[in-house]
């Protein structure tokens, strides 16, 4: 039988690209709250099946089994809900947060609380939620020694407090680093890059490293990575607006400090560069939210450019060989079985999907893992 929230994406499907060209404002205001109400009662859910991804997908990465080469993005299940549904669906691993030190509620303009707007026939969505969060302490409880469904691995996404003072904000990354530690996490991911809280606002695009991002991953790296106490991989987690030609000081500065991994990459806000790629139908609502929220573009928009940043990260890791484990993570676009075999064939370890998560949803519900990975087998 159907859970709720199959039916739910079900029947939303069936009406989204009418529903989101009513007056922006009413659509914002409606998937704003809809996506809260509808992440709240997924990550309750505890679907009856559980479905075992086939064991050839799986990969050993810095001592940990990722059962697929596929799992959710950070801020699908902040407050560390949702592990038992990801898990039985068949995710590669799970992924909680972002979280921060504090507890933050998240944007709020014109009376819409954490505005969010899917563009359906674009097959992308904007968000200006903030980073809303129960704050590390909260979480990393919720995680503690969480039993592992099928050996499915629990990674968690943190941030430096945004708008906090930077001496505070960094002793507070590094008791949430403990924290999650101590939890028992397998996997950290430094989010430095949400476009909608001020602090990961440096320009992305520019030829220089950001002060504070340098001063931040030194600090992790003296107080957290040569302290660890077990194997805890933290992989970091940069824009999709990166400029490609900061690569190679980012990929410096990882290695040197000892770093795990790196993601591209979180959303966009080269608002005008990927409006051609909007439906005609949409752009009057991607036109209100960007010009009255901002926000990060997701989705399909993004995918050649996660794929072509995490291919110069290869380039540049095959020129210059880590001494120690070092892995790249894809995510931005993906939605099919063939954005994922393009990550492999360039030696991609790991992917993560949001917007193309909720559109697979929509049509497979608790199976979307399995339909998944048959169209992996069958593309390959
Ligand atoms: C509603 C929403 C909330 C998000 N929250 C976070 C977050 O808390 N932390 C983070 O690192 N990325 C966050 N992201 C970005 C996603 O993790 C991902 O990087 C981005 O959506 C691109 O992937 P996609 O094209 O598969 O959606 C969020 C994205 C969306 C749509």
């Amino acid at each position: 039988m159907k859970t709720f929230t199959e039916v739910l994406a079900r029947a939303d499907k069936s009406v989204r690209n009418l529903l989101v060209t009513m007056p922006p404002k009413a659509v914002v205001s409606m998937y704003s709250s809809g996506r809260k109400n509808i992440l709240k009662k997924i990550g309750k859910e505890d679907p009856s099946i559980t479905y075992n991804p086939p064991d050839e997908l799986a990969r050993t990465l810095w001592g940990i089994r990722f059962r697929s080469p596929i799992f959710n993005a950070a801020g699908m299940f902040k407050n560390g809900e949702g592990y038992s549904l990801v898990a039985r669906q068949g995710a590669g691993a799970y992924l909680a947060g972002t979280t921060t030190g504090s507890p933050r509620k998240g944007n709020k303009k014109d009376s819409i609380t954490q505005p969010f707007t899917p563009y359906p026939r674009s097959k992308a969505a904007s968000n200006w939620l903030g980073l809303p969060n129960d704050g590390h302490r909260v979480v990393a409880e919720r995680l503690t020694d969480r039993v592992r469904i099928n050996g499915c691995p629990i990674g968690v996404s943190v941030s430096a407090s945004p708008g906090e003072e930077e001496h505070i904000a960094l002793i507070e990354l590094t008791i949430g680093l403990q924290l999650y530690e101590n939890a028992g996490v397998d996997f950290i991911e430094l989010n430095e890059s949400c476009p909608n809280v001020p602090s990961h606002k440096f320009d992305h695009t520019a030829l220089k490293l950001d002060e504070a991002l340098i001063r931040r991953c030194e600090h992790i790296a003296h107080f957290f990575l040569q302290k660890r106490k077990r194997q805890l991989p933290v992989i970091v987690k940069f824009s999709n607006d990166t400029n490609s030609a900061m690569i190679p000081l980012l990929m410096d500065l990882l290695l040197t400090l000892g770093f795990d991994g790196v993601n591209f990459g979180n959303t966009s806000t080269s608002y005008k560069q990927y409006e051609p790629q909007i439906h005609p139908s949409e752009k009057k609502l991607y036109e209100y939210f960007t010009t009255n929220f901002g926000g990060g573009l997701s989705g399909k928009p993004l995918l050649s450019s996660s794929l072509s940043l995490c291919t110069s990260v290869m380039d540049y890791l095959h020129e210059n060989p880590p001494k120690h484990e070092f892995h790249v993570v894809r995510t931005g676009g993906i939605e099919n079985p063939a954005d994922v075999i393009a990550s492999e064939q360039v030696g991609i370890s790991l992917n993560q999907w949001y917007t193309g998560y909720f559109e697979n949803y929509s049509h497979f519900g608790n199976k979307i893992y399995q339909k998944f990975y048959e169209g992996l087998s069958v593309n390959k």
